[in-house]
């Protein structure tokens, strides 16, 4: 059965890869060490949580990149992700809605964000599990009298970035259990569950072949410890929605929409994979 599930998923691999090609071992260095501007080293390797039996060890995204694009990543200066955290810092004092406010006149400096991106997404007050786009546009909304933004908007974009710096170092810390626990479980069934044409689930690219090569892309854990991350080939800041909504669309099933229920909780099912690495900020891919 398991045999047979593995040549199922190999098959679709290869229809998605056009070349009928097996699996190419991948050649990436799992001790390579990311360190920011030369003094900061955050941890891009650590020992799978308890909860996640199919993995062993997890590993940041960053380590699955060329060295070039990791180099990228290692310097501040040159990367491009800096920019929207820039435009983020400077949003959050900038006073918008009827109720003339800004973020600040409540939250004080954006430092007051340390933490926040490394324990989403949580349960609210009211039970909802949110994601931090959530939280913002409620304040937004409620507290500001100002308009949402849209959930890939480049506002909303640029402070994800701006608020997960923050947290830049810290390791992830999602809850899993308590009131989190009927979400994360939605989530784990979905991560599992096969879909689209190609029958294809997330833990079958990104558990059963990370470090793998598919359509001259590397594949990773799938991780979100990076994010939002900057795409050089598109030139722009991807939230974590739109990385699943791409991914989805992919095995060429019907995708759902960002901010959705079910990608709130594949959202935190994710994040929990990576309990224990490092929030890197904004990050860069290819
Ligand atoms: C009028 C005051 C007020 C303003 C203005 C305001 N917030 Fe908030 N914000 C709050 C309060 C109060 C909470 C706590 C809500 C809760 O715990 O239920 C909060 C919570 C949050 C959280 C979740 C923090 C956490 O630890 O879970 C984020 C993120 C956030 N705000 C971002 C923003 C951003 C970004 C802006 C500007 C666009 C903003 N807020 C404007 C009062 C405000
Ligand atoms: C057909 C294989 C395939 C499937 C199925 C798939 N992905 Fe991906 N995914 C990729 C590729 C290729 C990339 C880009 C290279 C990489 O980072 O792995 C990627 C990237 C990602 C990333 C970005 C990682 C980073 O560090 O930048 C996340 C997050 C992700 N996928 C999550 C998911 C989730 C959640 C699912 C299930 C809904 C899923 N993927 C299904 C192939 C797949």
């Amino acid at each position: 059965m398991k045999l047979r599930k593995t040549t199922m998923a190999a098959i679709a691999l290869a229809v998605l890869g056009g070349t009928g090609a097996a699996w190419a071992a991948g050649d990436w260095n799992p001790e390579a060490k990311l360190t920011i501007n030369g003094d900061l080293t955050l941890t891009t390797k650590a020992k799978a949580p308890a909860n996640i039996p199919g993995l062993k060890e997890i590993y940041s995204g960053w380590l699955f990149r060329d060295p070039s694009t990791q180099a990228i990543e290692e310097d501040d200066f040159s990367n491009p992700g800096m920019t929207a955290v820039d435009a983020g810092s400077a949003l959050w004092s900038h006073v918008d809605g009827t109720a003339g406010k800004s973020c600040a006149s409540c939250h004080n400096g954006i430092e007051s964000m340390k933490g926040v991106r490394a324990a989403m997404p949580k349960v609210n007050k009211a039970g909802k599990l949110w994601s931090m786009e959530d939280y913002i546009n409620d304040c937004r909304t409620n507290r500001m009298g100002a308009k949402a933004w849209g959930w890939n908007s480049q506002p909303m974009v640029d402070m994800t970035a701006a608020i997960s710096m923050q947290s830049r170092g810290m390791p992830v810390d999602v809850k899993t259990d308590g009131a989190a626990k009927p979400f994360w479980e939605a989530g784990k069934k979905m991560y599992y569950t096969r879909t689209g044409m190609l029958q294809l689930s997330c833990a079958n690219c990104h558990e059963d072949h990370f470090g793998d090569h598919i359509r001259g892309d590397h594949l990773s854990q799938g991780q979100t410890n990076g994010f939002p991350v900057y795409r050089l080939s598109t030139g722009g800041l991807v939230s974590i929605h739109k990385r699943f909504f791409g991914c989805i669309r992919d095995t060429r099933a019907e995708s759902y929409k960002p901010g959705s229920e079910a990608l709130r909780e594949l959202e935190l099912y994710v994040a929990s994979r990576g309990n224990g690495l490092s929030v890197e900020g904004v990050s860069v891919r290819p």
